[in-house]
Formats: structure tokens, sequence, C-alpha cells
């Protein structure tokens, strides 16, 4: 928990805890994890993607790798769980196991860029290391050489992340934690409506074509459109009081747990816009997926050997949040823990867990690495 307040002051904005893709923050953040990971007894290196990667080896001939982490990049105004708990709780776990002979080689991660602040392209660390970047993600990223991360899916046995529920559910069913079943897909568009810039005060009104109304109507609509569905980013320019907005860009973020309904209803706000523009003399000038990861389930075995460590009664809940182990769960078995917070509140310096149910969290991770020794062996 200290680790988590320590690591929590390291930001690229004075008043704020902000760590984005490749920042100089992120690698102040991953030089402070890994000597905590280095105390752990893990060897640590940061691959090609800036992933941080703590690993214990094991004498085992042949032994693949078991996975626990999560990201320690942040969102803007961030709080200091979402991410780093997962990463601290494979330190500590590793710790506690550093002198287990397991017959698979343990690795921490610290994955590089979850929540694709920089770029909009989510999960560049961990898609790197599993070799699903697309060209446009090389091409948009300044940073070259990070496909070099990529590792060969063999390797990987399982993997397990633990990570704040990010929702009001735990708390309300006073459960310290609960297993994760799916991760809702998510759709990323940037979304550009362009009108005429004028004079605010001689324009009449009917002959405008203002492209913050616009936007304005489109961003109610993805309000009512029936999914998850948020408008996180928007700017106006020439962005002056005194000049009707001639060009907007947004962000829409669409998710839902089926593919299919969050797919149909990006399509119907797409018409929804084109009919906007039309209405309003405006130009949809940009509709642009930036970022589209389908839902995925965890995997049942896996999920199953959680289940068992947390114990009886714990609830099972579909995450709205994505995760890392969206990426992962292509590659390898996965499962997910989490981790009550305070009033469901993340995303936002409020963030808060009780160490009690982090402690609980480590036992329960602690558990499911001995059973999957025990089971691989
Ligand atoms: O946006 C998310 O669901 C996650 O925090 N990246
Ligand atoms: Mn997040
Ligand atoms: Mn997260």
């Amino acid at each position: 928990m200290r680790r988590c307040d320590e690591l929590g002051c390291i930001s690229e904005e004075k008043w704020r805890l902000t760590r984005t893709f490749a920042s100089l923050a992120m690698r102040e953040a991953n030089a402070l994890v890994g000597s905590w990971m280095r105390e752990a007894g893990l060897a640590v290196r940061e691959d090609a993607a800036f992933n941080l990667i703590g690993r214990q080896v094991s004498k085992r001939r042949g032994a693949k790798t078991v996975l626990i982490g999560s990201h320690l990049d942040t969102v803007r105004n961030a709080g200091k769980y979402d991410g780093p708990l997962g990463v601290l709780l494979g330190v500590a776990l590793a710790a506690r196991l550093r002198d287990v002979a397991l017959p698979f080689h343990l690795e921490v991660v610290g994955f590089s860029d979850e929540e694709g602040v920089r770029y909009q392209t989510t999960y560049l660390g961990s898609r790197a290391m599993l070799g699903l970047l697309t060209k446009k993600d090389v091409q948009t990223i300044e940073e070259k050489g990070i496909e070099k991360a990529r590792r060969p899916r063999r390797e990987f046995l399982a993997y397990l992340e633990a990570h704040i529920e990010q929702g009001p559910v735990l708390e309300a069913q006073n459960q310290p934690l609960a297993v994760v079943t799916a991760i809702a897909g998510q759709t990323r568009i940037s979304v550009e409506f362009t009108g005429q810039a004028g004079h605010a005060g001689t324009t009449p009104m009917r002959l405008r074509r203002d492209a913050l109304c616009g936007a304005a109507e489109l961003i109610l609509a993805a309000e009512k459109i029936g999914v998850i569905a948020t408008v996180g980013q928007c700017e106006v320019a020439p962005g002056a009081s005194n000049v009707i907005p001639g060009l907007v860009s947004l962000t829409l973020d669409v998710r839902d747990g089926s593919d299919a309904r969050r797919k149909a209803a990006c399509a119907k706000l797409k018409r929804t816009a084109l009919r906007i523009a039309k209405r309003r003399g405006l130009r949809l000038h940009d509709w642009c997926i930036v970022q589209e990861t389908p839902s995925i389930r965890m995997d049942p075995a896996m999920t199953r050997v959680l289940h068992r460590a947390v114990g009886r009664g714990v609830p099972a809940l579909p995450s709205g949040a994505g995760h890392d182990a969206a990426v992962m769960a292509r590659a390898c078995p996965a499962a997910m823990l989490f981790v009550r917070c305070k009033g469901g509140v993340s995303h936002h310096p409020d963030e808060s867990v009780q160490t009690s149910d982090v402690a609980r969290a480590l036992d329960a991770l602690t558990k499911v690495i001995l059973e999957l020794a025990d089971r691989h062996d």
C-alpha cells in the first residue's frame, strides 16, 4: 500500500497523477517498480515497448511462463490503484514465492500503455508483446521499434491480473473480491464536424453553421444510444467566446458485452452524425474508428482455479472496463480478480481500496499460482 502511495507521486503533470506511454514519468515509474522487483528476487528488464518485466526463472527444463501483472500507465488526473495495484500485487506475490521452486517461470509485468491516453491506441504494450500491433499503430507512434517486444505465444502458460473493480457492485454486496467472467468490447472513434466560423454578434442564428451545436446533438444522441457510450474529449476551434465554432473534434468511447450490439450502436451513431451534419449544413469531416477490441471471456478453467482460491460465495462479474487481460486472453488462458474500491470510484484521484481487501487478494493470487504449479506438475 505504501508502494502505491509512492508510485502515485510519479506524474508528468504537477498537480495531478498522469503517466502516459513512454513519457519520462513512465520511465521513472519503471525504475522505481523495477527496484522493488529486484528486492523480490526478480531479474528485471524493460522490453522494446517499454513494458517492465520481472522474471523468476524456473529450473525446470523447457519451462513455460506464467505472467501476473497489469499496467503502469494512467489516465489524466488518475487514481493511484488503477493498474499499479495489480503490478505491485504481482511483485508482493513474487517476493512471497521467491524460495518456492515453481515448474514455470513467473513473470511480473507492468504494461506500458493500457489506457491509450497518448495515442488513443490502447494496449500498445500487451499488443506489442503478442505481435498484435497494426501498421497504423506503428505509423502513429513516435517511438520506433516497439514491435521488437514480440514474444512467441507458445511461451505463455497463463495470465493473471488483479485490478480494482472500478464499479460499485462489490461495495453494494459488501464483498472484498470478485472473479471476472468477461471483458466488454470497446470501440474508440474520433469525430470531426466542420461548419463555418463567424462573428458571434453579427451572424443571424438562422444563417449559422455552428459545428459545436451539431456536436452537442451527437453527444446527447450518444447518451441515449442504448449501450455504454461516452464523449470524453471535445475540442472547439477557433476557441474564442465571440466566434461561432467552425470546427469541433470529439472522441466517442462505445462499449458493450455484445460485440454485435456495440457495432450496431456505432453504426447508428454514424448515421445520426450524418443526418445532423446534413440538417445543419455541416460536414462530417472525420469519423475514424481509432481502436476496436472485441469482448472476450476469461478462461473457464483458470477462473475455476481462481474461484476456489477466493472461496465460496464470491461474486462473478463482467468487466465494463478494458484490461490487458483482454489482449493476453488471445494468447493464453487468462483470469482476472477484482478488488473492491470505495464508492466504485476510478479514473479519479479519490480511487481507494482497503488494505484488508488487498491482503485477501494477495492470498488468493498465491493460492492460484501454487495450484497452477501443482496441476502443471
Ligand atoms: O478505459 C478502460 O476501460 C480502461 O481503463 N483502459
Ligand atoms: Mn483505467
Ligand atoms: Mn486499468
